[in-house]
């Protein structure tokens, strides 16, 4: 029997909510599969700030690099200024755990409803590989002349050709991996950007070389998103930097059938990743029990993938499809016709 260790941090707002469910739905499939999960509960977020003014203690860290993976709810509490916990919370947590990848499905589910008028689950289904430790997030920058009329800000994007190979490379093999339509497209802006996407695009191409069996493309990120919806078709695996991937990833949620669904991974290859839904903490819907925990759900079903359980990763993924072709009325906060609590059980029933 396989036993893994997995970190879990609710967080705050509807975080507790939908991993709750996350973890109703992780101890079902491990009880058919023999798998056997042990959680080991972190109180970080923004209560434990307040009570304390700890964010994230270097103990934590410390022991995080221990376990086999963390399962994250969210990050993001109204008493608390914007950025305290994103930056000192969830990106401390990307980069000290070099989680270089975030890992970005875009996928629509049977009987979900999408934006997009004639398109449907054949239409929808892509990957983006989004860069998760370098870019314009690496918070490099200085005001100059703060608070005075010639105030200049300055925020730098950097690009390492190491972080930016160590990308590619994880984007190619995946898109082997996925062996769909072995497609791999660049995003980037490299009619403006001409240092940070010169060295992507000189990057990628070089190693295009290496996958004969790849077929590579490239694509300006604001014509992406015009591609995104109306031929969204086209995309297989996208890969782009950090910026242009939390951009273009909202997006993708939405023509998905919106934040209820989406899910996330911050991978390390070769150390420990992180799970999270990628819709935040919802404040206005905490404690209704109105919130989706699909986008939960799939992150727990993301998590088992990566930690080589793909049977079961497969069977969540199936059961959630099942729920959401035959039973669910919408995919929004308060409108899928059952509760939070509710969408849980009936996933877990899917499981058979
Ligand atoms: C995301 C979020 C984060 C990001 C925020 C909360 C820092 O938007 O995971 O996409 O920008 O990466
Ligand atoms: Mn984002």
């Amino acid at each position: 029997m396989s036993t893994y260790k997995v970190a879990v941090i609710p967080g705050d707002g509807t975080g507790p909510e939908v991993i709750n469910e996350g973890l109703k739905v992780l101890d079902a499939i491990a009880d058919k599969t023999g798998i056997k999960c042990e959680k080991i509960m972190y109180d970080l977020g923004g209560e434990r700030y307040k009570k304390t003014g700890e964010v994230l203690p270097e103990s934590v860290i410390r022991e995080l690099r221990t376990v086999d993976a963390i399962y994250l709810g969210a990050v993001g509490h109204p008493d608390v200024k914007p950025g305290i916990l994103e930056k000192g919370l969830l990106l401390k947590l990307r980069f000290s755990l070099e989680q270089y990848i975030n890992l970005r499905p875009v996928k629509l589910y049977p009987g979900v409803w999408t934006p997009i008028k004639d398109k449907g689950p054949e239409q929808i289904d892509f990957v983006v590989v989004r860069e998760n430790n370098e870019g314009l997030y690496v918070g490099e920058g200085e005001f100059i002349d703060k608070d005075t009329p010639d105030e200049v800000a300055i925020q730098v994007s950097r690009n390492s050709r190491k972080g930016v190979d160590k990308c590619l490379r994880y984007a190619f093999e995946y898109t082997k991996r996925r062996n769909k339509r072995n497609n791999l497209t660049l995003v980037g802006k490299t009619n403006v950007l001409t240092y940070a996407f010169d060295l992507w695009d000189r990057a990628f191409n070089e190693m295009a070389k290496e996958y004969s069996t790849i077929s590579t493309d490239y694509a300006h990120v604001d014509a992406t998103c015009m591609w995104m919806i109306k031929n969204p078709e086209w995309f297989d695996v996208l890969v782009t930097d950090n910026m242009f991937g939390d951009i273009i990833t909202d997006l993708g949620a939405m023509i998905q059938g919106g934040m209820g669904i989406a899910a996330g991974g911050n991978i390390n290859p070769d150390g420990v990743s992180m799970f999270e839904p990628i819709g935040g903490s919802a404040p206005k819907y905490t404690g209704k029990n109105v919130i989706n925990p699909l986008a939960a759900i799939c992150a727990g079903g993301m998590m088992l993938d990566e930690l080589g359980e793909h049977t079961a990763a497969a069977k969540i993924e199936e059961a959630v499809m099942d729920v959401t072709a035959n039973k669910l009325k919408s995919l929004s906060a308060g409108k899928m016709g059952y509760s939070t609590s509710e969408v849980g059980d009936l996933v877990v029933k899917a499981l058979g």
